[in-house]
């Protein structure tokens, strides 16, 4: 894909890669989670992977990802990171539209989708949305982003009427999540999912370009019947170590 096609890849060409390197609030929780019982290979598929924060943080901990991006320059930072890293064999790369993605039944013991559905027509995001849950093993994780109605660059009240500084991808996002929409999605029988956490928030941005607030939704979900040590996060009171 060339520059002018990826509205992303002078955010990933520049020395200071946006996003920085610190993985996403839901995929810590998930890594906390997960990593350091499972004796067997867990996978893990990180969506719109950008640069990589959270799919090196998950190679680090243990997981063999499969990063899917359409951002070819984002691709790139990724196997870079991922060899200096040293975890280049548990980074596979694929250039493809989240959309166009050949999703395997029950196949990753992790899903990550840091903003990315916000990326996509909204008719689309509920397709992918649905093979995404497909997609989740019977004891997966889940950590979805999105960007809501609040924020500054969205087309939809409030964020509309808003005059905070907007990001520099702004452009990008296609698709502002409403109040409890995520949740709504997540709460549906079909789901198979039990929340773990569930956020709607403003926050300020400064991994990359001018600083910028946005509106963000998360989501952590676990499938439905599994209880793990899940402590919270911030940890207020953290488990004394052994
Ligand atoms: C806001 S960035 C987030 C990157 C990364 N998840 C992170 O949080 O660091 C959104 C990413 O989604 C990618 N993207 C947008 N639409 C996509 C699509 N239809 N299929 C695959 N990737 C897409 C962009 O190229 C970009 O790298």
């Amino acid at each position: 894909m060339t520059d002018a096609a990826d509205p992303f890849f002078d955010a990933y060409n520049r020395d200071d890669i946006a996003y920085g390197e610190t993985p996403a609030p839901g995929v810590q929780s998930i890594i906390d989670l997960s990593a350091p019982k499972e004796p067997r290979q867990l996978n893990a598929l990180d969506l719109g992977a950008g640069a990589g924060r959270d799919s090196i943080a998950l190679a680090k901990s243990g997981y063999a990802v499969t990063s899917v991006d359409l951002s070819e320059m984002g691709l790139e930072r990724i196997n870079q990171r991922a060899v200096a890293a040293g975890v280049g064999e548990r980074v596979n790369t694929q250039a493809a539209d989240v959309r166009e993605f050949d999703f395997e039944p029950s196949k990753y013991d992790a899903i990550i989708a840091t903003t990315v559905l916000d990326h996509i027509p909204a008719t689309d995001a509920v397709i992918v949305w649905k093979k995404i849950l497909d997609s989740l093993t019977q004891t997966g994780l889940l950590a979805v982003e999105v960007h809501s109605s609040e924020d500054p660059g969205s087309d939809l009240p409030p964020g509309c009427d808003s005059t905070a500084p907007k990001s520099e991808t702004t452009g990008a996002v296609v698709n502002y999540f409403s109040p409890n929409q995520l949740a709504q999605w997540a709460t549906e029988n079909s789901a198979n999912l039990r929340i773990l956490r569930y956020e709607e928030r403003l926050e300020w941005d400064y991994t990359h370009g001018p600083e910028h607030m946005h509106g963000k939704v998360s989501l952590l979900a676990i499938r439905k019947g599994n209880s793990p040590e899940w402590y919270g996060q911030p940890r207020l009171f953290p488990r004394r170590d052994p």
